[in-house]
């Protein structure tokens, strides 16, 4: 009988990789082909990759894991994730872990329009200009529709509205901005929002006698908030207070709140890279978000109520899960198909909460034991190999590293290439 995720994420990391794969097939979240498919290699054929970018010389190969634990609105995920950082998978699946045995995670997604921009570098009659597009609204937005994205208003989307923003240029002239709001269903909606705004340009000169200079889709989608809310019951009032205090840091402080951001991105990134997503849009539409009021600050916040701490993920998280490199890319498919999700907004929920999840898992470590001791207890086996032990020196050598951790809570391979050769001049020694 196949098990749960639940039940094959019990010691999952202890598992060689072989077993990792055929404990996800036996879960049903993946096949057979995609165990063959990723004992292969994944894909190694470039045809493909000259399909989406020029000059290709070859595919970069970056570590694929599984953050395992994560339950989120009462739903179990496998959630794949690309990335190449020391301690991010681990740290998910143990915070995930914490959450699920003393918490929840609830999600939800705010509004679902995105935004399209269309600019008029200086007008005559910012006034004029703003009466003349708004009385042509309702045509502009019907022959968008009609014309470009019939295929989204078929799916119950397509462009729902129409707005006009008065931007000083700075030399006492004005710069008419218009915003097209689309719902662009399941798809992420970057080319559909361009070639909207592309198709307006026209109708909108002859309608304002003005000129657009240019059209482009905006990353900061304030008009599509993901969020996710973690509830941990039962903390260590002093911990709780803590994490609050990090927190405070963080809304309070850029320099801070950039640090914690990476942090927060860290669980966003590798599901966006491992689903085919445009993470660099999502980086910058989050970004922008956490600089809304002029100050840049955190994306998530968390307070102590009781003895329950509350966290807080807010900001714009628009992803797509059809068309693009969600579907053709192989392993962006396998991925999608581990994970799960049956729409966008599903997916930027997850994504959400893992972002989140991360967070925590940051602030717990770097207000208890430090970062250093997570990153480096990980890390011993890389620097251990690094320094040269062979077979036979290996746990000597992982072993002396990890006491010189705990004492001086530092690590470098300077100490492992040091540990080394004592190592072998004491073997060498006659005595
Ligand atoms: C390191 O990749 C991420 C952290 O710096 C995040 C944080 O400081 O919150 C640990």
């Amino acid at each position: 009988m196949a098990r749960t995720l639940k039940e094959i994420f019990k010691g999952f990391s202890k598992l060689n990789r072989k077993e990792r794969l055929n404990a996800l097939e036996e879960s049903g979240v993946i096949e057979s082909r995609d165990v063959d498919y990723l004992e292969r290699g994944g894909m190694k054929d470039t045809s493909l990759g000259e399909k989406f970018i020029e000059n290709v010389i070859g595919y970069f190969q970056i570590p694929l894991g599984v953050a395992t634990n994560f339950r989120i609105d009462g739903k179990d995920y496998a959630i794949p994730m690309a990335v190449e950082e020391t301690s991010i998978v681990a740290a998910a699946s143990k915070t995930a872990k914490w959450i699920r045995e003393n918490g929840e995670i609830k999600t939800e997604v705010i509004g679902s329009e995105i935004i399209g921009q269309i600019q008029c570098a200086t007008v005559k009659n910012f006034a004029l200009f703003e009466s003349a597009l708004l009385a042509q609204k309702k045509y502009l937005i019907e022959i968008a529709n009609r014309e470009v994205a019939f295929g989204l208003v078929r799916r119950g989307g397509g462009v729902t509205d129409m707005t006009v923003r008065r931007i000083p240029r700075g030399d006492g002239r004005d710069m008419a901005i218009v915003h097209v709001m689309m719902n662009p269903c399941d798809a992420m909606g970057a080319n559909i929002i361009n070639q909207v705004c592309e198709f307006l340009k026209e109708p909108i000169e002859q309608f304002t006698g003005e000129k657009v200079t240019m059209c482009i889709l905006s990353n900061l989608v304030d008009t599509k908030i993901t969020k996710a809310v973690i509830v941990l019951k039962g903390i260590a009032s002093d911990l709780a207070e803590k994490i609050e205090e990090a927190s405070l840091f963080a809304e309070q402080d850029p320099y801070r709140a950039a640090t914690n951001n990476k942090g927060v991105l860290n669980g966003i990134d590798p599901i966006l890279i491992a689903t085919g997503n445009d993470w660099r849009a999502v980086e910058a539409g989050i970004h922008a978000f956490a600089a809304r009021d002029g100050q840049y600050r955190s994306v998530t916040k968390w307070k102590r109520e009781g003895d329950t701490l509350v966290g807080i993920f807010e900001a714009p998280l628009i992803v797509g899960v059809v068309g693009g490199v969600t579907t053709l890319h192989p392993t962006a498919a396998l991925c999608m198909k581990m994970l799960g999700v049956t729409s966008a907004n599903e997916l930027s929920r997850v994504i959400a909460a893992v972002g989140l999840v991360q967070n925590l898992g940051a602030l717990k470590a770097l207000t208890t034991v430090g970062i250093i001791e997570g990153h480096m207890k990980l890390h011993i086996k890389n620097l251990t190999l690094g320094a040269g032990a062979q077979e036979g020196e290996v746990p000597i050598v992982q072993k002396k590293l990890e006491e010189i951790l705990a004492i001086r809570k530092r690590i470098s391979l300077s100490n492992a290439i040091e540990i080394l050769n004592d190592l072998r001049a004491s073997e060498q020694s006659p005595h």
